[in-house]
């Protein structure tokens, strides 16, 4: 466990390149089972939960290595079809193993997956998909023994354009016979590139970004070497950071489309905005002006992985602002820690009031979730005093070295590590 000492009330200024998606690239990692070959991935963040994918991956039989920021896996070594349950458990994202895995090997054994605790995260969705294209699912003792003689395309309609659920869907549809349309899909940046992955690979896939994704199964798959496209809920994590301090700067390696929601939600605070050849420049105003709504919904709506960043940013503007959060009931558990913080923010049900408060305190808190731990990050920049952020584990699941970029920026924190460096990274 790390935690991170916070020195507030200095004003980020700078420039820095944002780091590949991790939600991209969790899910093309476990694409690369599919394809029996060797898989060049480059951008690749250096993150917990992509450590605990390698991890995965390696203890399956395939060969990995990260270096740099590139990721080489040979998938042809793959030599079981049953999955650590001590790894899955500590990530949600090991759900993606499911359609890769039954495209390889038509079995695979998972346990339920674990991940932030960010409310009841069920997987309905993904075991639906699973058996319309003809799986047979065991569920007992918290695993799942899935099974399939031959996957056979078919039309699904989701209940809920579910970001894993519509990635597992086309992971599964790739290598099936027939076609597969994908009806309600989620349209996020991550499944484009998820599409662009696989079609590298020899998959025919086409509608990623729309609600409809079509699917023409193949019958064999080749190498393929890929960029990961940047991480927009890093930067828009940055920008907050900038905004939440009076700064100003700029970020490169962004697509500004991927962030147009935030950026507009910036530009209502009172930031001055600007988009430049793939970066985004954000200048703070002396005080930020409160936001009237801010509601989280499905992609191209406000992204719930920017609602607690959200959080922290209104809680010093001038008025109150509403925040509701629709996708994640537990999001707003982070509030408690933000009130240690001076933060008044009241919650009823699915939405926060936040009235701002003219100067925050430096505490003692601890992150919960992932974003949540950001926002614990934020409110400690803006701070008068010294923030002590315990369970850092959780910010690392999803952010590159968080506090590099922060201290680049003119930011000051300092990681202080307790036990172990693989306990804390
Ligand atoms: C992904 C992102 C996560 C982001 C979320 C929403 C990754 C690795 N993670 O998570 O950062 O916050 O999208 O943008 O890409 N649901 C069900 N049954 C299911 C699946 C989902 O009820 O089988 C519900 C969830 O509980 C939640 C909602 O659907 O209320 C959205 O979940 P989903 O879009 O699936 O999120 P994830 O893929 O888990």
């Amino acid at each position: 466990m790390s935690k991170f000492h916070i020195t507030g009330g200095i004003k980020l200024s700078g420039e820095i390149v944002v780091s590949g998606a991790k939600n991209a690239v969790l899910p093309i990692l476990a694409a690369t089972i599919m394809n029996g070959n060797i898989n060049i991935i480059k951008d690749c963040p250096d993150l917990k939960d992509v450590r605990t994918m390698l991890e995965i991956l390696d203890a399956i039989g395939c060969r990995t290595d990260f270096k740099g920021n590139v990721i080489v896996i040979d998938s042809k070594p793959l030599n079981t079809y049953i999955i650590p349950e001590n790894l899955v458990s500590e990530m949600r994202s090991s759900v993606f193993l499911l359609g890769p895995m039954l495209s390889r090997c038509g079995r695979v054994v998972l346990s339920y997956p674990g991940g932030c605790e960010i409310g009841p995260r069920p997987i309905d969705l993904h075991i639906k998909v699973l058996k319309s294209l003809g799986v047979s699912i065991q569920e007992s003792h918290g695993l799942l023994e899935c099974r399939t003689e031959r996957l056979k395309g078919c039309d699904i309609q989701l209940d809920f354009p579910s970001v894993g659920a519509t990635e597992n869907a086309m992971l599964v549809s790739v290598l099936a016979e027939g076609t597969t349309i994908i009806r309600n899909a989620a349209k996020e940046p991550e499944i484009v590139d998820l599409q662009n992955f696989l079609n590298k690979m020899g998959a025919k896939i086409s509608g990623a970004g729309t609600s409809e994704i079509y699917i023409e199964g193949r019958k064999k798959l080749t190498e393929v070497e890929h960029s990961i496209i940047p991480d927009r809920i890093f930067a828009g994590t940055i920008l907050a950071a900038a905004a939440i301090t009076g700064g100003e700067v700029f970020l490169k390696n962004v697509i500004p489309e991927h962030v147009r929601i935030v950026l507009s939600k910036f530009s209502e605070s009172g930031c001055t905005i600007k988009e430049e050849n793939n970066g985004v420049y954000l200048k703070a105003p002396e005080r930020l002006k409160s936001i009237e709504m801010i509601k989280t919904l499905p992609y191209p709506g406000f992204p719930t992985d920017m609602q607690s960043q959200f959080l922290s940013l209104m809680s010093v503007a001038e008025g109150t602002s509403i925040i509701t959060e629709t996708i994640f009931e537990n999001r707003f558990k982070i509030v408690d820690e933000l009130a240690k913080m001076g933060c008044k923010i009241k919650v009823d049900g699915r939405i926060a009031i936040v009235s701002g408060v003219d100067y925050l305190t430096g505490a003692r808190v601890f992150a919960k979730d992932l974003r949540g731990g950001a926002a614990l990050v934020l409110a400690g920049l803006a701070a008068k005093g010294e923030t002590v952020v315990e369970n850092v584990c959780h910010i690392d699941r999803g952010y590159d070295k968080l506090e590099v970029c922060i201290n680049e920026l003119g930011g000051r924190i300092s990681r202080e590590v307790i036990g172990t460096k693989d306990e804390s990274h």
